[in-house]
């Protein structure tokens, strides 16, 4: 208890799935929370007030909390998240970007809407967010702030029908990256999280492939295993770790691995021929494969109890 007492934590997408757990983990470690939710469907149509609901919840388990109902694909909705902590807390201290949508087809059948809602919500939204809590770090040299960011494995690995949605959360790994060299002077971790739990976002998705979504699955992999892992990064326990991607899903906590060379040929003069291109590149390509195996080895989990 109380790991975040006296911050003030912005969770997007907080009225439900893993983002409401996010929101609530926080309220139980003490800090002051902004539930921002625009209420929507799945993919990204429509509104509601559900961000009231878990601002209620946490009052009442004792917590402090305020709602704003803004989209967040909008720099206007971004500011004004921002300013509602400012206007009820005073401060601000922890950005999640957890909110997010799905308009999944083939890229034969994507039209430009389908592109461009999926982008602004999940990339142009971290964006939105993200850059006026930079700027108010900057401006009031505040330390110690935390920014926690969603991708995915599908953007992360790559999944068939999902171009749009891959590409956004490719993106954000990117724009992590970056991000957590602009604000490391300030002592401001930025971290990615690539979950992996049943909500309404994965649960038709399962029901689709024919498979039944019983409470047993959702006791062991629902969107309550995914917060405990996003709280600790919030925390003074996580201040030397930046700029990672994390892979949390159903009890597993697993580090990603980042783009980084394997292995190179250099060419001592001259350019490069086709002949030699035809021995360098599948020795290259071989010394990927036997890096994957190795890899995929290592990546099994060490069971904890
Ligand atoms: N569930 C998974 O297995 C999984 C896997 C990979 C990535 N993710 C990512 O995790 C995050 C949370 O997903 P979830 O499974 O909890 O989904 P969810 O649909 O249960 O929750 C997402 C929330 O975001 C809100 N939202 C959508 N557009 C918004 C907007 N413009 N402004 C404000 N709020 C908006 C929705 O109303 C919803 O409450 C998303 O970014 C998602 O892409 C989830």
């Amino acid at each position: 208890m109380n790991r975040l007492l006296g911050k003030v934590a912005v969770v997007t997408g907080a009225g439900r799935g893993i983002g409401r757990e996010i929101a609530l983990s926080m309220a139980a470690e003490g800090a002051r929370i902004v539930v921002n939710d625009l209420g929507g469907n799945t993919d990204g149509t429509g509104t509601g007030k559900i961000a009231d609901e878990v601002v209620e919840e946490i009052r009442n388990a004792g917590g402090e909390a305020v709602s704003h109902t803004q989209s967040i694909a909008e720099v206007s909705g971004g500011r004004s998240l921002f300013q509602t902590a400012i206007d009820a807390f005073g401060s601000m201290d922890i950005l999640v970007n957890n909110a997010g949508i799905l308009r999944d087809k083939t890229l034969f059948k994507m039209e430009e809407e389908d592109w461009d809602a999926v982008i602004a919500v999940h990339l142009k939204g971290h964006y939105c967010c993200t850059r006026p809590f930079a700027q108010y770090i900057r401006e009031t040299n505040r330390t110690n702030c935390r920014i926690i960011n969603f991708s995915s494995v599908s953007g992360l690995f790559g999944n068939f029908g999902q171009a749009n949605y891959g590409a956004a959360k490719a993106g954000i790994a990117g724009f992590s990256r970056v991000v957590a060299l602009e604000l490391a002077k300030y002592g401001c971790t930025v971290n990615t999280i690539s979950p992996g739990a049943l909500t309404r976002m994965t649960i038709p998705l399962r029901e689709a492939r024919g498979e039944e979504v019983a409470n047993e699955d959702l006791q062991v992999g629902g969107p309550q295993h995914i917060a405990p892992v996003v709280t600790w990064l919030a925390s003074e326990a996580a201040s030397a770790i930046s700029a990672q991607i994390l892979h949390v899903a159903r009890g597993t906590v697993s580090i990603m691995q980042q783009p980084a060379l394997l292995k190179s040929y250099k060419k001592g003069s001259g350019i490069w021929s086709q002949d030699e291109l035809d021995t360098c590149i599948p020795r290259l390509y071989e010394a990927k494969q036997n890096a994957d195996v190795a890899v995929r080895e290592g990546a099994k989990p060490v069971l904890i109890d």
